[in-house]
């Protein structure tokens, strides 16, 4: 079928107000425990887009690692280009699509680096290949065939034999501080649901709007 015909009608119960927890953290992972039960895949993905030093938007697909009143934090290598554009702007919009469940979470903020304790004690809980992987990929970078990376993972693996791998100096999280969090339901006719939390200026206190879809 192609893309232009292809339609499916979102049959949920929706999404009231009095649905909705005050806390949208608290909000997101009912969600998230929700999508995880229903078999979504990597229910914590979600797409992160930043933006260049011309104004440009960039995105892709990041793993939630932690999520609490702090922020979303999500672990990748500090020189990449994801990296280098929140050194130059730290701010960014984030979206997790739960499609099964015909719902999506967007999330737009600051950023901030996380602290090297938190991004080491990630780091340790990693499986040994991913950690070795840290240290292999120069993220983002051209690279002239799959044998460069496959070399500098003997190359480490050797290194770092019969011990622990430390956290790579360039390599740890970023934490996404939402300033907005908003919750969308598919329902028929395309008429969804859709609820904003917004913080009032200078406030921790979340405000709720419903949108028109
Ligand atoms: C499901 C999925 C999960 C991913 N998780 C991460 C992640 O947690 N950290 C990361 O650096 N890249 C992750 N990636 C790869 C990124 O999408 C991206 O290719 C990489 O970070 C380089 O992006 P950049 O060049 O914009 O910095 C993931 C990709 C997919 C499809």
């Amino acid at each position: 079928m192609s893309v232009r015909d292809r339609r499916v009608q979102y049959e949920t119960a929706g999404l009231e107000r009095s649905d909705l927890n005050a806390d949208p953290i608290a909000q997101w992972h009912a969600w998230y425990e929700q999508a995880a039960s229903a078999g979504v895949a990597e229910p914590n993905a979600m797409t992160v887009s930043t933006i260049d030093q011309d104004g440009a938007p960039d995105s892709r697909v990041v793993l939630a690692r932690a999520v609490d009143a702090g922020g979303f934090v999500f672990y990748t290598n500090y020189d990449s280009v994801k990296s280098r554009q929140l050194l130059l702007a730290p701010i960014a919009s984030a979206v997790f699509a739960w499609l099964d469940l015909h719902r999506q979470v967007r999330l737009r903020g600051t950023v901030r680096r996380v602290a090297d304790k938190d991004s080491d004690e990630y780091f340790a809980s990693r499986p040994r290949e991913s950690q070795i992987g840290a240290w292999a990929s120069p993220q983002s970078q051209p690279i002239a065939d799959r044998a460069f990376i496959e070399e500098r993972m003997v190359e480490f693996g050797a290194k770092f034999e019969n011990r622990e791998v430390p956290r790579p100096p360039n390599w740890g999280g970023w934490c996404l501080s939402p300033h907005t969090i908003e919750f969308w339901q598919g329902r028929s006719s395309r008429l969804h649901d859709r609820f904003v939390y917004s913080l009032a200026a200078n406030t921790a206190t979340w405000q709720i709007q419903r949108l028109a879809p």
